[in-house]
């Protein structure tokens, strides 16, 4: 997924202006989604359709082209730029933008204008709804009057004529229909910035939210590189043999490991395999790695990857990022070029620390990728609680072929991974 930063707020509050600089600063798209609902409200009134006639509008929507490019907009080729600002629009956009069938249509010709691309998205809905996932979510605020004036000041560098009164009664107005619609109401996203800029000038409010801005970047850019691995040169093969050399030394004073049938492990030598083991704490996938000649490559989510020292550490190792809650493509090829390359793939089915502890549901990725690349399983119970000087055993457990539980049923998967969790837990007894 691209870099996306989502500017949310009430009309007035300046997100325009200090959008459109960030955009510059920062090299992103800039998408004004008001506009997109501004352009429908003006083919809406242009072709004189009742805002009630829902069929009507669902067929307007089907064939309406809205474009942009730079800060000009076209409605089906024509440039509506300064025709979407004018009073007619203003006092029906607010009307327009609280019909479902326009939001679901705008609201996916939104995400598609952003798609692949880094982009700042201003708006009502976009850290809530367009991009609930976006890297950084501003709510942008300011005070009534504020507002009013800001208004005033750029319809007048506009040349538009709307007197104070009106703006006022207009941004009111709005501000009522969205804070209270039942469609998509304007909120603050739990896990926005709130930022009020009634006291700060435009300069001043784009120094806060840049540096917010550039903090979120710095992860995103160390998460990207993270999928980009380091080739295995002499200089990465003597780091990881060191820090290896290192550690098991300290591993075995701290937890005094003991490790059981390890021998499974590298009877599929020849092959790709993927190594599932109970998750209790990040030492546990230490342990394995550490502990064997045989290079294991675990997934890992990528968060981790945005402390400098884990950064350079998961490149040592190969670690592998995934991204959480999202389908990850990059992540997925990863680990089957892992398993093409015959190295070992470490998983935990668990998904997370203590995983079955917090009944969360178990990832059916390692069963999937087994039967895909035609790998075996090798799972791994580990007991013990990783306090010092208390004993923790990892016991390898006999290679699980997943492709016996393949049937017509369509849980198959699941009761592959089932097993493969039976097997761990069995093991760490
Ligand atoms: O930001 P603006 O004034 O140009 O927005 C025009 C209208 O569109 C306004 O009434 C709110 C609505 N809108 C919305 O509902 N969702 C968005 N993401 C953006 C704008």
């Amino acid at each position: 997924m691209s870099f996306i930063v989502a500017i949310d707020g009430p009309s007035g509050a300046g997100k325009g202006t200090i959008t459109s600089i960030l955009a510059k600063k920062f090299n992103l798209l800039y998408l004004d989604t008001g506009a997109t609902y501004r352009c429908i409200t003006l083919k809406l009134l242009n072709e004189n359709i009742d805002f009630n006639n829902i069929e009507k509008i669902k067929q307007v929507l089907e064939d309406t082209k809205i474009e942009i490019n730079d800060k000009k907009f076209f409605l089906d080729g024509k440039d509506v730029t300064k025709e979407i600002r004018t009073k007619r629009v203003n006092e029906n956009v607010s009307t327009v933008s609280h019909i479902p069938e326009v939001r679901v249509s705008l609201v996916n010709l939104q995400r598609k204008m952003a798609q692949g691309k880094d982009s700042i998205l201003e708006g009502r809905d976009i850290g809530t709804n367009v991009f609930p996932n976006a890297n950084v979510k501003i709510y942008l605020d300011a005070s009534i009057d504020e507002r009013v004036k800001r208004r005033v000041k750029q319809n007048k560098e506009q040349n538009i004529d709307i007197s104070e009164e009106d703006v006022r009664k207009n941004i009111e107005e709005r501000d009522y229909n969205d804070l209270h619609s039942t469609v998509a109401p304007l909120k603050k996203a739990e896990d926005a910035i709130y930022v009020d800029s009634s006291k700060t000038n435009i300069k001043q409010t784009v120094k806060i939210i840049s540096k917010i801005i550039k903090k979120e970047k710095h992860k995103y850019d160390m998460i990207e590189d993270s999928y980009n691995m380091w080739k295995e040169t002499p200089l990465k093969i003597i780091a990881r043999n060191v820090l290896k050399f290192i550690f098991v030394i300290l591993y075995k004073i701290v937890f005094i490991p003991k490790n059981i049938n390890k021998k499974n492990l590298y009877s599929n030598k020849d092959e790709g395999v993927i190594v599932c083991a109970n998750h209790i704490s990040y030492m546990d996938a230490t342990g394995i790695v550490m502990q064997n000649k045989r290079k294991v490559r675990f997934v890992a989510k990528s968060e981790l990857f945005t402390n400098p020292v884990l950064h350079h550490w998961a490149h040592i190792f190969d670690i592998i990022p995934v991204k959480r809650g999202e389908g990850d493509l990059k992540s997925v090829k990863l680990c089957f070029k892992t398993l093409k390359n015959k190295e070992a793939l470490g998983i935990f089915p668990e998904g997370t620390i203590d995983g079955l502890k917090k009944h969360t549901d178990l990832k059916n990725g390692a069963a999937y990728m087994a039967y895909k690349a035609k790998v075996k399983v090798i799972p791994v119970g580990i007991k013990g609680n990783f306090k010092p000087f208390r004993r923790v055993i990892f016991n390898y457990g006999e290679p699980i072929d997943v492709s016996k539980f393949k049937t017509d049923d369509p849980n198959w998967i699941e009761n592959a991974t089932d097993y493969i969790m039976d097997q761990i837990i069995k093991l760490s007894k």
